[in-house]
């Protein structure tokens, strides 16, 4: 196997699919302005919501190492697929060998933990991909901190396509908007919060909060996440010594560049810079 060798500090690492963690990026800088970001889309991928454990696993431990070769030594895994199938495995089995002072975050952990103030009915519902929702990530995680929270889950196969096409905001985009959260809320009549478990959807949310009925809390990830890095950072000093603090921002992607920067623009208030790299082993 692999073994990473020591280097200096460098940019966290943040990853995703396609362009989803875009979302979960810009709130994080937010967050910590000063630290150096380079994002990674495997955008010739995407989608990975419908993918099996192994792919995801796959295609996640491909880009986490090439994170860590390109000198990241914090990891944001900014996709709640990845999170949900491969983050427990490659922080397991993997990093005591790969790179033991190294580090891989997830997406799940940080917005469950927000969740227990916000349902008062004890009902939430989770919209995200299929293997998001088949991998059981959220009802299990949500139960080991609040037993007492019943959790229903609904996929919603088309929304990330939806995105990655620049549909967001196009006609035929309403009716699976509607679709999904009406399959959602009929699971469960006392639903008062909805997680948005992909980090893609924050991109469909004027029309996601035009169909949620009043009353019913949509809770999006990226603060959440933001904040919980931060206090990850404050409490693990060690880690915090090896992110550098420039303020900086590269994009790194697997399909090519100028489809990148048309695509990404939709969602990035910047001029930004992309590098095309290839992830296969
Ligand atoms: N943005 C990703 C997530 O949070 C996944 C999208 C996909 O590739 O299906 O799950």
């Amino acid at each position: 196997m692999k073994q990473i060798l020591p280097s200096a500090p460098g940019p966290i690492g943040v990853f995703d699919s396609g362009y989803g963690g875009l979302t979960i990026l810009s709130k994080i800088r937010e967050a910590l302005p000063q630290y150096d970001y380079i994002y990674l889309g495997d955008n010739a991928r995407t989608p990975y919501g419908t993918r099996s454990f192994d792919i995801v696993y796959e295609f996640t431990l491909q880009a986490v190492t090439k994170l860590f070769e390109m000198g990241c030594h914090l990891v944001i895994l900014a996709c709640n697929t990845a999170s949900a199938k491969a983050l427990r495995s490659i922080q397991i089995n993997d990093l005591p060998q790969l790179a033991p002072m190294r580090r891989v975050l997830g997406v799940i952990r940080p917005t469950v933990e927000c969740i227990g103030s916000i349902t008062q009915s004890r009902h939430i519902g989770v919209l995200a991909t299929a293997g998001t929702i088949k991998s059981e990530s959220y009802p299990l995680e949500v139960h080991k901190l609040f037993p007492d929270i019943q959790v229903s889950g609904e996929a919603c196969p088309m929304w990330v396509p939806l995105v990655e096409n620049n549909e967001a905001q196009g006609e035929g985009t309403d009716y699976f908007i509607r679709k999904y959260i009406d399959e959602l809320l009929a699971k469960d009549k006392q639903i008062d919060t909805v997680i948005l478990g992909c980090t893609h959807y924050p991109l469909l949310l004027p029309k996601i909060q035009q169909y949620m009925p009043t009353g019913i809390t949509t809770v999006a990830q990226g603060e959440l996440v933001g904040a919980s890095l931060k206090d990850y950072l404050r409490r693990h000093t060690e880690i915090d010594k090896n992110c550098t603090k420039g303020g900086n921002c590269i994009y790194c992607t697997t399909e090519a560049e100028d489809k990148f920067i048309e695509s990404a623009s939709t969602f990035l208030n910047e001029e930004v810079t992309v590098k095309r790299i290839s992830l296969e082993a």
